[in-house]
């Protein structure tokens, strides 16, 4: 998969901005705060159609501006743009047709995207380590992101009936029998499909972390779900009590927990910074060997700052893993230190883009 060029339009910090790109690595060198994060952000809104940050598509257009757009041309004439205008809202379209349900498109444009926030992942609660895999799913199965859709859709609707009720005696039994009714059998579909995945990914995962990594470290990856035991239905309506007393909904998948261990060790507690970075670049380049799989193409990899607290050594082993021929297929990277790119990059044919 290649992105050949990308317009923006009242994107972030570009008023108006164009760039042409090549197939192989791709290095964008520029100051702090001259828009390279916002570059790949602009990429990752062609996949997902919204941002990769905890951010609004509104606080993402350029000041001043009504509107945002970005446009990218793909290898096979694909053209994809995503549009978000302050009163119409958002809009999505592949080769000129809109795409009503953006949950069809994500996947036809794979993307891995690691950032320095990721230490999160490891660090955070579990709602982090949710939405890494929730992403990965999505991108390799449809019916995955529909699901999850509809879920958070019902289970919003579910609390803001329990909110608003001031006591007990205002709760609807029947409606909350009928949103209980429609969510069972997504949530039981959500938790099987994060099961089910985990089964693939991680044998890739392993792999990985043992080709970064060549000592006898044994990493782990531990789900744990309620949803997916054979009482959940009735765990879930004797959890209605509790749920009206705390006013919102105790169980269910997004209660989902993901553990991560390292020697049977939680990594969030024990593991060391190093071992939590190769740890989280080994996640994602399972992630994406898994997807070059799925769909028979290599995703995108946008790698933002990656260099960033790497000794020399460690850039120099990053820099050979991503010339390795054929694994990879078009990088995106950025660094603030241009002659350290430059330096690093000098035996392999980078095209280099400066952002000013
Ligand atoms: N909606 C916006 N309008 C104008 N500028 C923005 C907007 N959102 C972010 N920026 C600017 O983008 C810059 C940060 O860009 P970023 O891509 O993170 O830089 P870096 O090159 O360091 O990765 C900041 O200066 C910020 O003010
Ligand atoms: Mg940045």
């Amino acid at each position: 998969m290649n992105l050949n060029q990308l317009n923006l339009t009242g994107f972030k910090n570009y008023a108006e901005a164009s760039f042409d790109f090549a197939p192989g690595i791709n290095c964008l060198i520029g100051k702090n705060g001259s828009g390279k994060t916002n570059l790949l952000d602009a990429i990752y809104y062609l996949a997902f159609a919204k941002t990769a940050f905890n951010t609004t598509d509104a606080q993402n257009i350029h000041n001043g501006q009504s509107s945002m757009t970005s446009f990218g041309k793909f290898e096979n004439d694909l053209v994809v743009a995503c549009n978000y205008e302050k009163r119409k809202g958002k809009t999505l379209k592949v080769n000129g047709e809109e795409e009503k349900k953006i949950s069809n498109h994500v996947g036809a444009i794979p993307i891995v995207m690691t950032t320095p926030d990721d230490t999160d992942i490891i660090r955070e609660s579990s709602e982090y380590r949710k939405k890494f895999f929730d992403g990965a799913i999505a991108q390799m199965n449809h019916d995955y992101l529909k699901n999850l859709i509809d879920f958070n859709k019902l289970l919003k609707q579910r609390n803001e009936h329990l909110k608003k009720a001031e006591d007990p005696n205002q709760i609807n039994h029947t409606l909350l029998d009928t949103y209980d009714a429609k969510m069972l059998p997504v949530a039981g579909r959500i938790s099987a499909g994060r099961n089910d995945f985990l089964k693939t990914y991680i044998p890739f995962f392993e792999k990985s972390y043992a080709s970064l990594h060549k000592t006898e470290e044994i990493p782990s990856i531990i789900f744990k779900s309620d949803v997916l035991s054979e009482n959940f239905p009735n765990q879930f309506s004797d959890s209605r009590k509790r749920d009206i007393l705390m006013q919102r909904t105790l169980i269910g998948p997004h209660r989902d927990q993901y553990d991560f261990l390292l020697n049977n060790e939680a990594i969030k507690k024990f593991g060391s910074q190093g071992q939590q970075k190769t740890f989280i670049i080994g996640l994602k380049l399972a992630e994406f060997d898994m997807l070059s799989d799925a769909k028979g193409k290599r995703p995108l990899l946008l790698l933002d700052d990656i260099f960033d607290k790497l000794d020399d050594d460690r850039i120099a082993s990053m820099v050979k893993l991503l010339s390795a021929q054929k694994r990879f297929g078009q990088i995106f990277i950025t660094d603030a230190r241009r002659e350290r790119s430059k330096t690093f990059f000098k035996k392999q044919s980078v095209n280099f883009i400066e952002i000013k």
